[in-house]
Formats: C-alpha cells, sequence, structure tokens
C-alpha cells in the first residue's frame, strides 16, 4: 500500500518541522508513505526522515530538465535534493495553471529521465460525473500521457484518480465509485502491458479520503492506497491512514 501527503501550499518550516518529528517517532510502519511538499522543504525534510519506507516527494516540476524558466524547478534539480517521486497532472495544476494532457506527458517524460517516480493523477470534474461521460474522460488522459509510455518507463509510475468533485470538498467517492473506475483503469493497463505489469502499478484514490472513509476505500481489490490532501495536514489523522493501509493489505 501507499500512502502519500499532498501538503499543497500549506506549512512553514518549523510547522514542517513538528510534523516530521511527530512521524518519525511513531513504530515503523510497512506502507510505502510519500510527502509531497512544498519545493523548499524537500531538502531539509529529506535530512530528518531516516525512517524505513518514509519518502520525500514534490508537487510539480518543469517538462524540460535545465535552461531559462524563470521560477521553475526541473526534475534533475528535484533527484539531487532528495525528492523520489512527484506529483504530476494535478487537477489543480491541469485548472490554474492550464495543463494540458500532452504538457504532462512531457513532465512525465522529463521526471523518468531524472530518475524520479511519477504520481500521475487523473479524474472527472462534476459535470462529467453527473453526465455519466467520466469513463471516456479517464480513457482520453490515459492515452494521451501514461498509455504511450514502454513497458519499462510505466513500472516507475503511480497512478491516483482523483475525481474532481471529491478534492477538497468532503464528497468522498463511495468505495463502488472509485473502484469502479480503478477496475477501468487497471484494464487498461493490463490490455497495453500485459496482466504481470499491469497488476504491479500502484492505483491511489484522491478526494477527501481520511480515516473514517479509508477502510472501505483502501479494502477495495484495486485500490492500492491513497493520496491525501486536507488529511495529511494533520498528523494524528495521517498516522491513523497509516494504520489502516498496513492493517487492510
Ligand atoms: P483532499 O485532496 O484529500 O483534500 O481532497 C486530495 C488531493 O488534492 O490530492
Amino acid at each position: 500500500m501507499i500512502i502519500a501527503g499532498n501538503w499543497k501550499m500549506n506549512f512553514d518550516m518549523e510547522s514542517a518541522q513538528t510534523f516530521i518529528d511527530q512521524i518519525v517517532q511513531y513504530p515503523n510502519w510497512k506502507s510505502t508513505v510519500i510527502l509531497c511538499v512544498p519545493y523548499p522543504l524537500i531538502y531539509p525534510l529529506s535530512t530528518l526522515i531516516s525512517k524505513p519506507h518514509l519518502y520525500m516527494g514534490a508537487q510539480n516540476c518543469h517538462d524540460k530538465l535545465s535552461g531559462a524558466y524563470t521560477g521553475e524547478v526541473s526534475s534533475t534539480l528535484l533527484s539531487s535534493v532528495g525528492c523520489e517521486y512527484v506529483i504530476l497532472g494535478h487537477s489543480e495544476r491541469r485548472e490554474y495553471f492550464h495543463e494540458t494532457d500532452k504538457l504532462v506527458y512531457q513532465k512525465i517524460l522529463s521526471a523518468l529521465n531524472s530518475g524520479l517516480k511519477p504520481i500521475y493523477c487523473c479524474g472527472e470534474n462534476l459535470q462529467e460525473r453527473e453526465n455519466n461521460t467520466y469513463i471516456s474522460t479517464i480513457q482520453q488522459q490515459l492515452e494521451q500521457s501514461i498509455l504511450l509510455l514502454s513497458s519499462e518507463q510505466i513500472q516507475n509510475i503511480a497512478i491516483a484518480y482523483e475525481p474532481v468533485w471529491a478534492i477538497g470538498t468532503g464528497h468522498t467517492a463511495s468505495s463502488d465509485q472509485a473502484q469502479e473506475v480503478h477496475r477501468f483503469i487497471r484494464q487498461q493497463l493490463t490490455d497495453k502491458y500485459g496482466v504481470f505489469i499491469g497488476q504491479k502499478i500502484p492505483l491511489l484514490y484522491g478526494g477527501s479520503c481520511n480515516p473514517k472513509n479509508a477502510n472501505d476505500l483502501f479494502s477495495m481489490p484495486d485500490i492500492d492506497g491513497g493520496l491525501i490532501g486536507g488529511a495529511s495536514l494533520k498528523v494524528e489523522d495521517f498516522i491513523s491512514l497509516i494504520q489502516i493501509a498496513d492493517k487492510v493489505k
């Protein structure tokens, strides 16, 4: 199981350090735990997290490896400061920064070239859910990005299904709704890469996942963990989610 926290644009150095101090004191867990934090926190926190199964992640990177792109951060730099994962294609980046599937694909290639593992996000908006077109939305997102990768590349990817209507809203997808889409994504992967690889790729659910609903979600056969926003900011909730993940699978 994977529990990835997405801190978004929250915390400063002091509050981040308090969070880490608490989490490293907790007894060892078996799930993979990733903290996707704002850029300036990656290096200092990476020096504090000497704990098995705990990794640093970023929330974005540029698609080029270096160059005159004022204000941007490359995957090469991330990799050199202790970052191992990067969230790409998050719906907030797609909405507020107009990131297209094409750009997200370029960023995935850049991240893989630098040795980072992308956590690729996909998901439909409320209208697509209500119009019952959500499966074709997801299919299109996959076809324009991760399904273009080679068998070797895809094995370094995790996919997060994050229905946009569930992110930060308190409206979680039901475990059956999430499982339906996860099953579909799994099928796409096995059709393209075969059962052996398709079964191995971690599929995370994201969108108002918290200690109350995690047990039901994580118990579903094609859900391999969660991408956690709000509940990753409260250390007690985040630890509960790790405990649930460890218990369920
Ligand atoms: P949320 O965010 O858990 O606050 O809904 C999830 C995400 O945006 O990754």
